[in-house]
């Protein structure tokens, strides 16, 4: 609750699904009125029905907001404002994985992937920043233990989710000086709808990929068994909800300890070559 007695008001993208909308619920829970935005709003069914269940779909309002349309962007902004008053906290965690190899890909392809992952979240943080300053407010991004180690096949998922580690850690530091506090937050496997998102056909993939196959197949195998240890959801959206209400949240925060761990290692790995060895061993 504020100083003033109406709840905050917190946005977040990509609730249709998986960690956004568990974040939604979560985030009700904890007091916030919370807008929950997605691209298509015909796919609020299962948020609306997480809400109901939780006893709190009062404060969660669904918009509409492409991250990558910025005239959406605006007009969200622009309503909330209006309906609310204020803006308090933003969780920028919309976002879409590409598995494949670069000669696979077109530079199209990893343009597109930037547009989602990166210049999304630069969009939606610029348009947010004026009022999460008003508010000396909150913002949350989402980004993955890929924006901390390069993982094979996945080169320009990560590249945006560097890109992304790297826009939010130069950020921090100005925006703590208007009363913003950053955090990222990297998960590792979560079993959402993110894999099927992909759209990855492994058969199609493996036999388009030329040289590349073996370790490909190799690659595939070790994701697909990574995943049988994934975290839920609501697991993954427990850290969004500690930055949201902490007194002074943490810039990085891991999902998991084996986030935490795995993360661990680039920070003390400073030639890279224990990195290097081991996601070599990930596809050989
Ligand atoms: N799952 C994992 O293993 C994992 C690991 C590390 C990091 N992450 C990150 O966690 C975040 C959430 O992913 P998730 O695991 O919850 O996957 P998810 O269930 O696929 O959810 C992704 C959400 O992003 C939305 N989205 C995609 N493009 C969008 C756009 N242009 N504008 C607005 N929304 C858009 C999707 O909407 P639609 O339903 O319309 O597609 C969906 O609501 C992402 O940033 C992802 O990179 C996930």
């Amino acid at each position: 609750m504020s100083t003033t007695g109406t709840p905050q008001t917190v946005l977040i993208t990509g609730t249709s699904s998986g960690i956004g909308l568990a974040a939604a619920v979560r985030a009700a829970q904890a007091g916030r009125q919370v807008v929950a935005t997605m691209r298509d709003t015909a796919k609020a069914g299962p948020l609306r029905r997480a809400a109901a269940e939780a006893g709190v779909e009062d404060l969660v309002q669904v918009k509409r907001l492409d991250v990558v349309d910025a005239g959406s962007i605006a007009a969200c902004l622009e309503e909330v404002l209006t309906e609310y008053g204020r803006l308090d906290a933003v969780v920028n965690n919309a976002g879409a994985g590409r598995v494949g190899t670069i000669e696979q890909g077109t530079v199209e392809d990893v343009r597109s992937t930037m547009e989602v992952n990166f210049f999304g979240v630069v969009q939606v943080t610029r348009a947010a920043m004026p009022h999460l300053r008003a508010a000396r407010g909150r913002l949350i991004t989402v980004t993955s233990v890929g924006g901390v180690i390069g993982q094979p096949f996945n080169e320009a998922y990560c590249a945006a989710k560097f890109a992304v580690e790297g826009f939010m850690e130069s950020l921090a530091p100005v925006a703590a000086t208007v009363g913003v506090a950053v955090t990222v937050v990297e998960p590792g496997a979560v079993a959402s709808e993110f894999v099927d998102t992909i759209g990855v056909d492994v058969p199609a993939m493996l036999s388009a990929a030329g040289p590349y196959a073996p370790a490909l197949r190799t690659y595939i195998e070790r994701t697909v068994a990574s995943f049988a240890q994934a975290q839920t959801p609501a697991e993954a959206a427990a850290p969004i909800i500690e930055a949201l209400t902490a007194e002074k949240p943490a810039f990085r925060v891991q999902t998991s300890d084996w986030a935490r761990d795995f993360t661990g290692r680039k920070l003390s790995d400073l030639d890279g070559s224990a990195v290097q060895a081991m996601t070599a061993a990930w596809v050989g």
